[in-house]
């Protein structure tokens, strides 16, 4: 770390916390998720004048893809707690927006930080890795959601080696069965998130950080837990949704620059091994051998447990921590709600069709047949 992104650090793990927690707690005290008041005029301005000059000042790119893609992740907490605090200038802004564009191009991402940054690249000290605010409500959201993104990853990882070992090999029992328990893991993170975060906290003090935010000219899109590619890749190996499909394509396509450059290839590679459906349909339609038949139970096993997983962050995450409080919001704020970018009814309809395709019955009935 030079001496530059060492002050940028340092910075952001006292002073940028202790004013962003100074206005949340006001905010919140007053029962909003934001609030226009010359009193808090104060904090916002060193967030925006500290913040600018030492994220403006970054200028050598690390070396390393990983500290170079951690810094763009510091210099967007900047720009995030600036939109959160609709504290924006875009004269005292420019040279930040110019070094995140820098550090973006350089890597092939979106000039903007990630949920990503939040959770992955973000080294801890003395405990703690970077936080907007020293909410402990916002430390767990981060930490369990992060877990819950990790499950995903173990999943994906233990499905991934089954094609070139073949859905009948006797190890892809254990592939299965390592993948379903990742996927149990994976619901039981988001339900201890759902029971361990306060949902006022969440939408008057956490979520407001991922909204949209200018970068140069361009507005980038919202950030969410759900920019890493473990999950798509699981979708489509498991033969649920298929990548050649416009709808589930454009939401691939959308997510490439959102998430880390090392997950970019697989997103980009979805389907390219086929599905293990697939597989189990045309072994099976040869015969049903007792391995098969095995692995088979497994597999729709582990099916089950992601649409479980995925019904729970749609019924239990959405609607509750957003959907609902978004409804009771003032009118004026209404529009600002949604994370991604387009108005908050698009994207839960949009999520909900993830829901379903996630949980269908019909793609599997096939191999329920020939197994009966
Ligand atoms: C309170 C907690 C959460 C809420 C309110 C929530 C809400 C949302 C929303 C609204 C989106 C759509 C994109 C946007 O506009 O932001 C989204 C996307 C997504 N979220 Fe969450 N989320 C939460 C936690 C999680 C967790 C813990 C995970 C799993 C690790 C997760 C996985 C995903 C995925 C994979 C997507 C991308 C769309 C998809 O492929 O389904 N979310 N979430």
């Amino acid at each position: 770390m030079n001496a530059t992104t060492a002050r940028l650090d340092a910075w952001l793990r006292t002073t940028f916390v202790e004013h962003n927690t100074t206005l949340e707690e006001t905010y919140f005290a007053a029962g909003v998720e934001f609030l226009d008041d010359p009193a808090l005029d104060a904090d916002k301005h060193v967030l925006l004048h500290e913040g600018a000059a030492r994220a403006g000042a970054v200028d050598a790119l690390p070396e390393r893809i990983a500290d170079r893609y951690e810094l763009l992740g510091m210099v967007g907490f900047v720009l995030g707690a600036c939109r959160r605090h609709e504290a924006e200038d875009a004269a005292v802004l420019a040279p930040v927006w110019a070094a995140a564009q820098r550090l973006g191009d350089s890597l092939g991402v979106a000039p903007r930080y990630v949920f990503g940054h939040q959770a992955f690249f973000n080294t801890a000290r003395g405990d703690r890795f970077r936080t907007f605010t020293t909410l402990p409500d916002e430390a767990t959201f981060v930490e369990l959601n992060g877990l819950g993104v990790l499950a995903y990853g173990n999943a994906a990882a233990a499905l991934r080696q089954i094609p070139a070992m073949g859905v009948s090999n006797p190890m892809a029992a254990h592939l299965l069965d390592a993948a379903r328990v990742a996927l149990e893991q994976a619901l039981a993170f988001n339900q201890r998130l759902a029971r361990e975060v306060p949902i006022d906290r969440f939408f008057r003090n956490i979520r407001p950080y991922f909204k949209p935010y200018r970068v140069g000219n361009t507005i980038q899109r919202g950030a969410n837990a759900g920019d890493f590619s473990a999950i798509n890749e699981i979708d489509v190996l498991l033969g649920l949704c298929d990548p050649n499909d416009p709808f589930y394509a454009s939401i691939v396509a959308e997510k490439i620059p959102f998430v880390p450059p090392e997950q970019q290839p697989a997103l980009r590679e979805l389907g390219a091994v086929g599905t293990l459906r697939a597989r189990f349909e045309t072994e099976a339609e040869a015969g049903v051998t007792p391995h098969l038949r095995d692995n088979a139970q497994r597999f729709l096993a582990v099916c089950r447990a992601h649409g479980a997983a995925y019904a729970f962050h749609h019924n239990a995450l959405v609607k509750p921590f957003l959907e609902r409080p978004a409804a009771a919001a003032p009118p004026d704020r209404f529009a600002v709600l949604s994370a991604s970018g387009p108005p908050l009814e698009e994207v839960i309809a949009l999520l909900e069709r993830l829901r379903v395709l996630r949980t269908a019955r019909a793609p599997l009935r096939r191999l329920r047949e020939l197994l009966a």
